[in-house]
C-alpha cells in the first residue's frame, strides 16, 4: 500500500471558494464531472451532523430493515463519500459509486454550490441534517484530533475562533446549513435536525421512509429504530468506522462515536465563549427563519 503520510496533517486546499480536506482536493474535476443518477439518494451534511447516522437509516430503509443486510459491508463502502480520495491508499468516492448499482446512496458534505451539477440537473432526492452549530464545533474539534487527513486543530479556544471564521475544512457551518434550506423550496430535499433525531428516532425513520416512498411495516420501523441507536451503532463494526486503518483514525484519541448527545457544548464553552458565540451567532443567521435547538 502507498504511503499516505504526503496527505496526513495537511493544510487544507480551497476548492471553488471552500476549504477542502487536503488528500480529496487533487484532481477535482472528478467531483465536477461526476455523473448521477436520477435515482441516486444523497445524504448531504455539513460535517459532525449525523452523516452516518441517516446514512445507516436510509441503507436500513432500503433494504426492508433486515439489519443482517446491512451487515454486508461497512458504512464508507456501503454509502461511499463522494468527495473522498486518499491517492494511491483507499479508493475514491468517485470510483466506488461509478460501480455501484441503483438506487445508489451517496454521502457527502459539499455545500450548495459545489455539488456536482448533474445532482441538481437530475433532480435526486437529497437528505440534508443539520446540527446546532454548538454541537457541531465540539464534535469536529474531537474529530480533528482523531483524524489524521485535518490539520490538528490546536487548543478548543483556537479552533473556536477558526469554526466561527469557516477556516475549517468545508468551510462556513453557517453558509452550508443556510443553503440547503434555501435550495430546498427549488428541490426535492427533506431537511432533517440531529436534535429531532435525538428527540424521537421512529418518529424520523419514518418520515425519511416517506420521503423515499418505502412503505414499513411497524415491526421493521421497530428494528430500524432500534438497530440505528447510538449504543447500537457504537458497538456495530460496520458503522462505528473502527476498520478505517489506525493511521488515519485513531480512536484512542477520541472515538468517532464519541457521544452522540445534544448540548454537550455546555462541557466545553465557557460563558465568555458562549457570549461570543451567540454575537456572532445572531449576526451571520440574521435574515433566515432556520432555527436550531441547542438543547433538548
Ligand atoms: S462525519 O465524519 O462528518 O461523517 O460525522 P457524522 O456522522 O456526520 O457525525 C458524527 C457525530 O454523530 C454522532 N452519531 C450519533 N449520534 C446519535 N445517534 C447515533 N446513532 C449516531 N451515530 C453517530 C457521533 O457520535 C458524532 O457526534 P459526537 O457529538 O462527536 O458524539
Amino acid at each position: 500500500m502507498a504511503n499516505p503520510d504526503p496527505y496526513l496533517r495537511q493544510p487544507w486546499i480551497t476548492v471553488h471558494g471552500i476549504p477542502m480536506v487536503n488528500a480529496f482536493a487533487h484532481n477535482w474535476e472528478r467531483v465536477d464531472t461526476f455523473q448521477s443518477r436520477p435515482e441516486d439518494i444523497v445524504v448531504v451534511t455539513y460535517p459532525k451532523s449525523g452523516t452516518t447516522w441517516v446514512s445507516e437509516i436510509v441503507d436500513m430503509i432500503l433494504q426492508g430493515g433486515d439489519p443482517e443486510k446491512c451487515k454486508r459491508d461497512i458504512i464508507s463502502k456501503r454509502v461511499p463519500m463522494l468527495e473522498f480520495s486518499v491517492p494511491g491508499k483507499i479508493a475514491a468516492g468517485t470510483d466506488l459509486l461509478a460501480t455501484m448499482p441503483s438506487p445508489r446512496v451517496v454521502k457527502t458534505h459539499l455545500p450548495t454550490h459545489i455539488l456536482p451539477k448533474s445532482f441538481w440537473e437530475n433532480r435526486c432526492k437529497m437528505i440534508y441534517v443539520g446540527r446546532n452549530a454548538k454541537d457541531v464545533a465540539v464534535s469536529y474539534y474531537h474529530f480533528d484530533l482523531m483524524n489524521q487527513l485535518l490539520l490538528h486543530p490546536g487548543t478548543w479556544a483556537q479552533y473556536l475562533e477558526e469554526f466561527m471564521a469557516g477556516r475549517v475544512a468545508y468551510g462556513s457551518w453557517y453558509d452550508h446549513v443556510k443553503g440547503y434550506w434555501e435550495r430546498r423550496k427549488d428541490h426535492p430535499i427533506l431537511y432533517l435536525f440531529y436534535e429531532d433525531l435525538k428527540e424521537d428516532l421512529r418518529r424520523e425513520v419514518a418520515k425519511v421512509a416517506q420521503f423515499l416512498g418505502q412503505k414499513l411495516s411497524d415491526a421493521a420501523l421497530d428494528t430500524i429504530t432500534r438497530h440505528t441507536s447510538f449504543e447500537a451503532m457504537r458497538d456495530n463494526p460496520a458503522t462505528n468506522y473502527t476498520k478505517i486503518p489506525s493511521d488515519l483514525m485513531d480512536h484512542s484519541v477520541s472515538p468517532f462515536m464519541r457521544k452522540g448527545t445534544t448540548g454537550d457544548w455546555k462541557n466545553h464553552f465557557t460563558v465568555a465563549q458562549n457570549e461570543r458565540f451567540d454575537q456572532d451567532y445572531a449576526q451571520k443567521m440574521s435574515g433566515t427563519d432556520l432555527r436550531f435547538r441547542t438543547q433538548l
